[in-house]
C-alpha cells in the first residue's frame, strides 16, 4: 500500500468498494464493511490484521474526500496472472482461471481447451462437467476452431444463428451456451489452445475481448508447464503402481495389494477433510508403502508356515528400509516417509518397528494402518481366503476400541463399506 497525498494505491484483491451507493473498481463477490463502506474483496482475502487496518485507513480516505487509486485494467489483469502462477496443480490452476476470467469480464462460465493435432480437446479436472466433456473432440470448424485458427479474439453475441456453434458440449455438460468471447492461448509464438468465456448479459464488447486476450498471452505458458507436470505425475505413478505390484507378488498377495490400501486410504483421508495436497502424498505414500520388502530375502518372505522370532524381526525391518528407500528421494517429505515407516506401529505402543503411540505415529502411518489391515485380512492369499468384510471390521473395531488402531478412520472406512453395500 502507498499512501500519495490524500489517496492510496490498493492490492488488486481490494477490488472495489461502494460509498453512497456508487461502486467503484471491479466488483467481487465477497463484501465487507468498514464504517459503513461496503469493500468488495477477492477470495483470497483473509481478516488478517493488515488487511482490516488497510480497510480502516481506506474508509477513512475515502471519507475524508481522497480518492482510491485503483490499477488500470491491464496492471490488474497482469497481477490476476501473477497471483495464479502459485497455483500448483492443473486442477486448482482451471478452476482458479475460469473464476477469475468471468470476474473480470462479468461472465457466467468459462472453458479451456487445448489443440491437439486436428482438434481441439477440453481441460476439466474437477466439477460439474469433469468426466462428460473431455473426450468430446471439438472440430476446427466450431467456434473455439475459429477464435484458433484466425489467431485473434473473437466474440460471438449470436450464437442461436451461428451454425458453427458446437451443440454437443452444452448437450453433454447440461448447459446453454449464450454468447462468447474466446482468445487463442499463446506460449510466446505459438499457439497451444483457446480460452472460451460464456455468457454474458448483454453480451461481449470489444474490450472484453482484449481484455482476455491480454490474459490468455500472460497465462500461456504457466498452463502449459503445469499441464505437462500433471502428464509426468500420471506416467510417474504408473510407473511406482508397477513397482508396487512387482513387491506385492513376491509377497503372496494375489491381487494388487498397494493399490488397494491406496483406494482405502485415500477414502478414509478424503471423509476426514484431508486437503488435496495431502491426499496426494497420502496416495504417493500409501502406494510405496511396502516398497522397502525389496530388501527382505526370498526365504523368509514367502516362507510356507510360521515365521521364526528372529526371521519376523527381520521382516519388521520392511519399514525401516522402506523410509530410507523414500528418504533418497527429493519430493518425499516427512508425512510420505512416515506412510511406509509407521504402518505397522499401533496407538499403544505395542506395534513396530519403534513402539511409537499415539500421536508420535504420523497421521499417513496411522490412516495407512487401517487401509493395509483390512485388505490384508479380507483379500485372498496364495495361502488363505479373504475374509468376510464384516468380520474384518469388527476385528478393526476391535482394535480401535483396544487403543491400537485410530477410531476414526475406522469409523470412516465403516461408513464407506456401508454407503457402497459392502456390509
Ligand atoms: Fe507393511
Amino acid at each position: 500500500m502507498k499512501k500519495e497525498g490524500g489517496t492510496i494505491r490498493v492490492p488488486t484483491w481490494l477490488c472495489g468498494y461502494r460509498y453512497e451507493n456508487v461502486i467503484y473498481g471491479r466488483f467481487s463477490k465477497k463484501t465487507t464493511t468498514v464504517d459503513a463502506i461496503d469493500f468488495f474483496v477477492s477470495d483470497d482475502f483473509t481478516n488478517s490484521q493488515i488487511s482490516i487496518e488497510l480497510l480502516n485507513y481506506a474508509s477513512q480516505v475515502i471519507k475524508n474526500g481522497g480518492n482510491i487509486i485503483l490499477p488500470t485494467r491491464h496492471q490488474q489483469i497482469v497481477q490476476i496472472a501473477a497471483k495464479l502462477n502459485n497455483n500448483i496443480r492443473l486442477y486448482e490452476l482451471l478452476r482458479n482461471i475460469q473464476y477469475e476470467v468471468c470476474e473480470l469480464v462479468g461472465a457466467e462460465a468459462a472453458s479451456i481447451l487445448l489443440f491437439k493435432k486436428d482438434h481441439l480437446e477440453f481441460m476439466v479436472t474437477a466439477g460439474g462437467a469433469s468426466g462428460k466433456i473431455e473426450a468430446i473432440p471439438v472440430p476446427m470448424e466450431s467456434i473455439a476452431g475459429t477464435i484458433f485458427l484466425n489467431g485473434k479474439p473473437m466474440i460471438f453475441n449470436d450464437l442461436e444463428k451461428d451454425s458453427r456453434h458446437f451443440k454437443g458440449v452444452d448437450k453433454a455438460a447440461k448447459f446453454v451456451t449464450k454468447n462468447i468471447v474466446g482468445s487463442p492461448i499463446w506460449v510466446d509464438n505459438k499457439k497451444i489452445g483457446v480460452i472460451e468465456v460464456l455468457n454474458k448479459n448483454g453480451g461481449f464488447n470489444e474490450e472484453d475481448a482484449s481484455d482476455i486476450e491480454t490474459f490468455s498471452k500472460l497465462i500461456g505458458k504457466k498452463l502449459l508447464s503445469t499441464w505437462k507436470y500433471e502428464q509426468f505425475s500420471k506416467e510417474l505413478k504408473t510407473i511406482l503402481l508397477a513397482i508396487a505390484d512387482a513387491i506385492d507378488k513376491r509377497d503372496n498377495y494375489t491381487h494388487q495389494h498397494s493399490k488397494n490400501v491406496t483406494f482405502y486410504s485415500l477414502e478414509i483421508a478424503k471423509r476426514v477433510g484431508l486437503s488435496q495436497e495431502k491426499l496426494e502424498k497420502l496416495e504417493f505414500s500409501a502406494i510405496l508403502h511396502d516398497v522397502g520388502k525389496i530388501g527382505i530375502p526370498d526365504s523368509i518372505l514367502r516362507k510356507p508356515g510360521k515365521l521364526t522370532d528372529e526371521e519376523f524381526a527381520y521382516i519388521k525391518n520392511h519399514t525401516v528400509y522402506g523410509a530410507e528407500i523414500l528418504s533418497q528421494i527429493k519430493y518425499v517429505d516427512n508425512d510420505i516417509i512416515s506412510g511406509a515407516l509407521e504402518h505397522h506401529e499401533k496407538l499403544d505402543g505395542s506395534g513396530y518397528p519403534y513402539g511409537k503411540k499415539g500421536e508420535e505415529i504420523g497421521l499417513f502411518g496411522r490412516i495407512i494402518a487401517v487401509a493395509d489391515i483390512f485388505d490384508a485380512l479380507s483379500s485372498k492369499r496364495t495361502y488363505k481366503e479373504g475374509w468376510q468384510i464384516s468380520d474384518v471390521l469388527k476385528i478393526l473395531k476391535e482394535d480401535s476400541q483396544r487403543g491400537k488402531l485410530d477410531e476414526r478412520f475406522v469409523k470412516v472406512l465403516e461408513e464407506y463399506l456401508i454407503e457402497n453395500g459392502l456390509i
